[in-house]
């Protein structure tokens, strides 16, 4: 029996432009993903094809338990953190000795597979070294850790990270004169915040870019912006949604001493809120229960 867990994330700047080639910035957040494998003759559906990719991929049949600290398709990496846990499991109970390089590869694959080829490697890679990283196509460069101030709020609208990529995906099609400029502003966002990073009042600001042009994009949330406009109006630096969109989370920027006025603020419109910091640790093995 192996137990692995793996952190989940939050893009601070630059999702769906990521998955065009463009910069954006990801931090792995404490809440963790734990995964129990356990080598076994039968083969065990876990009616996540996240899951069954893994085993497929491995060649292996086993059982499998998964305990989430994560709220699944919030936009905060549920997926990835499922899929770097569940490969590491695996490698560890079936003595594989895959490299953690090779894990993030693997489940990179594994979630653009079940993205239908559409997918950037930064859930997966983010929750496989944990930290905070820049991706930019499929390179990845990690950034000096920060201590941001930062509050999760969770819209509680389910969104489908697949369905929110392909919709993104048809707006270009259909007006790429509109569409690439606004994913090329989102890739300069990144860069720009990625000077200031020690800047919280102008990444706040970029953040509040970030969002307009998400919006634009057409993966907004009524919702979302709501929770966006009380973060900002009860002191946040800057705020923007965070993941997919279409509903799940967003993230507030603050001063410290306004953390708990931001989360009561985003409460407040009928949300769920929790502050939270950096896990600069990755993937990592846990004691078996
Ligand atoms: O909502 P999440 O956590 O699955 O994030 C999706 C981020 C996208 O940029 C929209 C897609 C991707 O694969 O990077």
């Amino acid at each position: 029996m192996a137990t692995w867990s793996a952190p989940g994330k939050i893009f601070l700047f630059g999702e769906h432009a990521v998955v065009y080639g463009k910069p954006g910035i990801a931090m792995a957040i404490k809440p963790r993903v734990f995964v129990t494998v356990r080598k076994s003759r039968v083969a065990h559906h876990a009616k996540s094809p996240y899951i069954d990719s893994c085993f497929d991929m491995m060649g292996v049949r086993g059982s499998v338990y998964v305990n989430s600290q994560l709220a699944s398709s919030s936009g905060l990496g549920s997926s990835a953190a499922v899929t770097v846990a569940t490969l590491s499991a695996i490698n560890d109970e079936f003595g594989k000795k895959h490299r953690p390089e090779e894990i993030a590869d693997m489940a990179f694959a594994i979630e653009k597979k079940v993205q239908k080829g559409r997918a950037s490697p930064t859930d997966t890679t983010v929750s496989t070294f944990g930290g905070l990283v820049l991706i930019t196509g499929t390179k990845r460069r990690r950034l000096p850790p920060q201590n941001f101030q930062l509050v999760v709020g969770n819209s509680l609208v389910q969104h489908n990270t697949a369905r929110m990529v392909e919709q993104v995906a048809s707006f270009r099609q259909k007006s790429p004169d509109i569409c690439n400029p606004i994913i090329e502003a989102i890739g300069a966002i990144s860069l720009s915040a990625m000077r200031h990073l020690n800047d919280a009042n102008k990444l706040g600001e970029y953040m509040n870019m970030n969002h307009a042009l998400l919006d634009a994009l057409g993966v907004g949330h009524p919702q979302l912006s709501r929770l966006v406009l009380a973060s900002r109006a009860a002191g946040a630096y800057g705020a923007k949604l965070t993941g997919a969109g279409g509903g799940g989370c967003m993230i507030a920027i603050c001063p410290k001493h306004l953390k708990s006025r931001v989360a009561g603020a985003i409460e407040a419109c009928d949300a769920r809120a929790f502050s939270t910091s950096i896990d600069t640790e990755g993937v990592r093995k846990e004691k078996d229960a």
